[in-house]
C-alpha cells in the first residue's frame, strides 16, 4: 500500500469516526449514504484500523448515522423477520391463557420481542414501570429499589430530582437485564378518582411534561428505551378497555395530549403505548387521528407505537392506523400481528411499505438509545446509593399541606409521642398493580384485602423506628383499630401523629373518601389532642372531613422504599419540606366536572360513553377556575418551614418570547426551597382568546436557599402554553394582547403581577 492510499484510509476512517452529537458517530455527507458509507467503512475494517467492525453486518458499525443503520439493516432483514420484531409476547406464565412465557425472556417480567442472532438484533426485554424495576407476580419477584409515586415526583416540582431518579431505575433496569423501561406515565390528573392517578404526572401539562421528559432523560441516559404512556386519555380505569371518551380534537390537543406533546419533544422516548380505552369511539391503538395524525404527522414523532397489554383489537386497522408493535401476548383475543399481519401484508391489505416502516421505526430506537451498541448485561446494583436517590425523591415531594402554631417541625422538647396506624411502625404503602416494585429493603407487610384487587404492598421502612432515631421522645404505636382505645393513649401524650392511608392500584379507581373508618379515627384523636398531625400515604388527592380540626397535615404520597426515613426527616425538620401539589384537593365530589365517575362501581365490559366536553381542556385547577370553585388545598400549594420574600418582578416580550425575572430571598431561620410559579392570563378573558381557562401555569422553578441567602431567578416561557390550537390552520396561535402575569406561590396566592402586551405568533405544529 502506497503512503498516498494509507493517507487516503486515515482520512476515510476518521470521517467515519468523527463524533457528532446524541447519535454518536456521524458520516460527513459526502459519504453519508448507502455505497459510500460502505465503502469508507469496509476500507477501515481491511486497513486493521477498526477491529471491532463487522463486515458482515454494516449497521453494527457505530460510525454510520441511524438512519442509515437502519436502512442497511432492514434491507438485509426477510419478511419473517421484520413480523418478528412487531410481535411483542408476555415474560411471565399465563396459566389461565395456558401460556408459557418464551424461554428466552426473563423471568416474571412483562415482555418480551425477540431478536435475531443472524442479524445481531438485540431482543427486547421489557420490564415495568416508573418507580423502578417491577416483577410481576409470582414466587421470585427481582428485588430493587422503589422511587416514591410519579405523582411525588410530580409535587417535587423538581426535573432534576426527576431525572436522577430515572436515571437510577434505568440503571437498574440494565443491570437487571433489560433494555426497555415501561414507564414515563403521564396521563393527565383529568379524574382524581383514577386508580392510576400515582403513576403520573399531575393535572398540569407543563408541570407533568417537564418531570416525565426529566426522568425518561434520566432512564434512557442508560443506553435503554423508555416508553410514554398510555397514549392516550386513559385517565379512568373503571372499564379502561371498553369505554369511549369523547372529546374534540381541539381539547385535546390543548391538555392531555399537549402533555405528551412537550414531553416527546424534550425527551425523545423510543417508544409510545397506546392505551387501553377508545377515543371518540375508536381504540386508542387503532386511531388514526392519534397515531399517525397527531404522533407521527403532526409532531414528527420518529419512534415506535406499541400495544398496552391486550389493547390490539384488529390487525389491518391497527397496522393501517399506525401501531407499529403489537405487545404482551397473550393479553389480546388474539396473536394479531402475527400469522394474520402476515397474511395481510402478502395479500396487499397491509403495505409491505408499512410493515418495513413498523420494522424501521423499532430498529431505530434501538440504534439511537445504543441497544445495539452497549447491550445490556447483568451487574451489580449500588443499592446502598440508590436507597439515598429514593430518600432524596421522598423529601422533595412531601408536600406540607397544613401547620398551624408552627407544630412541625416537631420540637426537641416533645417527650411523648403516639403513632397510629397504617402500620407506620412497620413500612409505608405503595400503589399496586404493574408498577409493583418490590423493595430489596424489604417488604413489611402483605395486606391480604378480602375481595378484589390486592395485596397491598408496604415497604419495610418504618417511619415510627425512622423518627425514634431522631427525636428522644418516648413514641409509642398503636395500630387504630380500636377508636376509644386509641383516642384514650392520645390524650395523654404530648403530640399525636396519626398516619392516613390511601391504596390505590391499576384496574381500579377510588372515591376519594378513606377506607376502613379512618376519617372517624382522625376526628377522635382530634378530639382529645390539639396536637394531631395526619401524615398522608395517598395515590392522589382525597376528602379530609376533618381538616380544620387537626393541627398539621404533611402528603407523603407513595413515598419509595426509603419512605420511612424521609416522613422522618420532615417531620423533625432534618429535611425541610419543599413539595408543592401537582393536583388541586376538592372539597366535595360536587365540584368535579363528572361527580360520579362513569361506570363506578365497574360492570364487565360495559361500553359507555365518558364525556371529556364538559371540562374540554380546563383540567383540574383550569376547571376550578373557570367555575369559581374555592378547593380544599389549591394546585401549587405547600408550605415551608422557611419564609420567602420577593422583589422586582418583571416581565418583558423580547423577539417574541416572554420571559420573567425576579429576586428571592430565604428570610427564615433555616434552609430551604422555593418553588417560583408563573401565571399567566389573558386580560381580555379567556373565551375572548380561546383560552380555556382564566390562567395556566407558565413556568416555574424550584430555588435552594441558605438561610439569608437570595437569588435572582428568570424563566423563559414556552410559547405554546400561551397559546391556542388553531384545529383549521393546524398550528398554534398565540393572539395579540395584553396578558397578565403573576408571580405566585400557588394557583390562588398571587405574590406580584405584572402587564405584558404579546404580539400574534403563529407556530407551526409539525417540527
Ligand atoms: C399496563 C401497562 C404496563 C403493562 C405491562 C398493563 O396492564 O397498563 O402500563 O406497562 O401492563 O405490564
Amino acid at each position: 500500500m502506497s503512503d498516498g492510499q494509507n493517507r487516503t484510509i486515515r482520512v476515510a476512517c476518521s470521517a467515519v469516526r468523527a463524533p457528532a452529537g446524541r447519535e454518536g458517530f456521524k458520516l460527513s455527507r459526502t459519504i453519508a449514504s448507502g455505497l459510500a458509507a460502505l465503502v469508507a467503512m469496509l476500507t477501515c475494517v481491511s486497513s486493521g484500523a477498526a477491529e471491532q467492525l463487522q463486515p458482515d453486518k454494516p449497521w453494527m458499525n457505530p460510525a454510520l448515522d441511524t438512519d442509515s443503520r437502519t436502512r442497511v439493516l432492514l434491507e438485509a432483514m426477510t419478511r419473517d423477520e421484520k413480523l418478528a420484531l412487531v410481535f411483542g409476547y408476555f415474560s411471565s406464565d399465563a396459566p389461565w391463557k395456558n401460556f408459557k412465557k418464551p424461554a428466552a425472556g426473563l423471568e416474571q417480567s412483562a415482555g418480551y420481542v425477540g431478536g435475531s442472532s443472524r442479524l445481531g438484533i438485540p431482543a427486547l426485554m421489557e420490564t415495568d414501570a416508573g418507580t423502578g424495576v417491577a416483577s410481576q407476580p409470582g414466587p421470585n419477584p427481582r428485588l430493587r429499589t422503589a422511587l416514591p409515586s410519579n405523582l411525588a415526583t410530580a409535587a417535587s416540582w423538581d426535573p432534576d430530582l426527576a431525572y436522577a431518579g430515572g436515571r437510577m431505575i434505568g440503571n437498574e433496569a440494565r443491570l437487571s437485564g433489560f433494555n426497555v423501561l415501561l414507564a414515563g406515565g403521564i396521563n393527565l390528573l383529568r379524574e382524581p378518582r383514577n386508580g392510576r392517578n400515582f403513576e403520573y404526572g399531575g393535572e398540569d401539562p407543563l408541570l407533568a411534561a417537564n418531570i416525565v421528559a426529566a426522568q425518561i432523560r434520566g432512564i434512557q441516559s442508560n443506553h435503554i428505551i423508555s416508553t410514554i404512556k398510555h397514549y392516550a386519555l386513559n385517565d379512568q380505569e373503571t372499564n379502561r378497555t371498553t369505554l369511549s371518551v369523547h372529546i374534540d380534537d381541539r381539547s385535546a390537543r390543548m391538555s392531555d395530549l399537549l402533555a405528551f406533546e412537550l414531553a416527546i419533544a424534550q425527551s425523545s422516548p423510543g417508544a409510545v403505548m397506546c392505551a387501553y380505552n377508545r377515543v371518540n369511539e375508536v381504540y386508542s391503538c387503532e386511531s388514526r387521528w392519534l397515531l399517525d395524525e397527531v404522533l407521527k404527522s403532526d409532531w414528527g414523532y420518529k419512534g415506535f407505537v406499541m400495544s398496552d397489554w391486550g389493547a390490539t383489537h384488529s390487525t389491518i386497522p391497527a397496522a393501517n392506523a399506525g401501531l407499529d408493535q403489537q405487545s404482551g401476548y397473550p393479553f389480546d383475543a388474539s396473536p394479531y400481528f402475527a400469522d394474520a399481519l402476515k397474511e395481510a401484508v402478502e395479500d396487499g391489505y397491509v403495505p409491505a411499505a408499512r410493515l418495513d416502516d413498523m420494522a424501521a421505526r423499532i430498529l431505530r430506537s434501538m440504534f439511537v438509545n445504543g441497544l445495539f451498541d452497549e447491550p445490556v448485561k447483568a451487574g451489580d446494583i449500588d443499592f446502598a446509593g440508590h436507597a439515598e436517590v429514593s430518600r432524596a425523591a421522598a423529601e422533595g415531594a412531601m408536600v406540607l399541606l397544613k401547620n398551624d402554631h408552627h407544630l412541625l417541625p416537631l420540637a426537641k422538647s416533645v417527650r411523648s409521642i403516639l403513632i397510629v396506624g397504617s402500620h407506620a411502625d412497620a413500612g409505608v404503602l405503595s400503589g399496586g398493580g404493574s408498577s409493583q416494585v418490590y423493595p430489596v429493603s424489604g417488604t413489611a407487610l402483605l395486606e391480604r384485602r378480602p375481595k378484589g384487587a390486592g395485596p397491598r404492598v408496604y415497604f419495610r421502612s418504618s417511619p415510627m423506628q425512622a423518627l425514634a432515631a431522631h427525636i428522644p421522645a418516648r413514641i409509642t404505636y398503636d395500630a387504630g383499630t380500636d377508636i376509644k382505645a386509641a383516642a384514650k393513649l392520645a390524650r395523654h401524650s404530648d403530640v399525636v401523629i396519626v398516619f392516613a392511608r390511601q391504596w390505590t392500584t391499576e384496574g381500579l379507581d377510588s372515591t376519594m373518601h378513606l377506607d376502613e373508618e379512618q376519617d372517624a379515627l382522625i376526628v377522635a384523636l382530634a378530639r382529645v389532642n390539639a396536637k394531631t398531625v395526619v401524615v398522608l400515604e395517598t395515590g392522589g388527592p382525597v376528602l379530609m372531613p376533618w381538616v380544620d380540626k387537626v393541627a398539621a397535615v404533611l402528603e407523603a404520597w407513595y413515598p419509595g422504599s426509603s419512605g420511612g426515613e424521609a416522613i422522618a426527616r420532615v417531620l423533625v425538620g432534618e429535611v425541610n419540606p419543599s413539595g408543592r401539589l401537582p393536583v388541586t384537593f376538592p372539597r366535595s365530589l360536587e365540584q368535579l366536572p363528572r361527580p360520579h365517575l362513569d361506570g363506578f362501581p365497574e360492570q364487565h365490559n360495559a361500553r359507555f360513553s365518558v364525556d371529556y366536553t364538559i371540562e374540554g381542556a380546563a383540567v383540574g385547577y383550569k376547571w376550578f377556575d373557570r367555575r369559581h370553585f374555592e378547593p380544599l388545598f389549591p394546585f401549587g400549594h405547600g408550605l415551608s418551614y422557611s419564609k420567602f420574600d420577593f422583589s422586582n418582578f418583571a416581565a418583558e416580550v423580547d423577539d417574541k418570547r416572554l420571559s420573567v425575572r425576579f429576586a428571592v430571598k430565604n428570610t427564615g431561620d433555616r434552609a430551604g426551597k422555593y418553588v417560583a410559579q408563573v401565571y399567566v392570563s389573558p386580560i381580555g378573558g379567556a373565551a375572548a382568546s380561546g383560552w380555556e381557562a382564566p390562567k395556566r401555569l407558565s413556568g416555574f422553578k424550584k430555588v435552594s436557599l441558605q438561610p439569608g441567602e437570595g437569588a435572582d431567578v428568570s424563566l423563559s416561557i414556552e410559547p405554546r402554553i400561551l397559546a391556542v390550537y388553531d384545529d383549521a390552520g393546524k398550528s398554534w396561535v398565540i393572539e395579540e394582547g395584553d396578558y397578565d402575569v403573576s408571580l405566585s406561590t400557588d394557583a390562588r396566592t398571587v405574590v406580584s403581577h405584572t402587564k405584558v402586551h404579546i404580539p400574534r405568533q403563529i407556530i407551526p405544529i409539525s417540527r
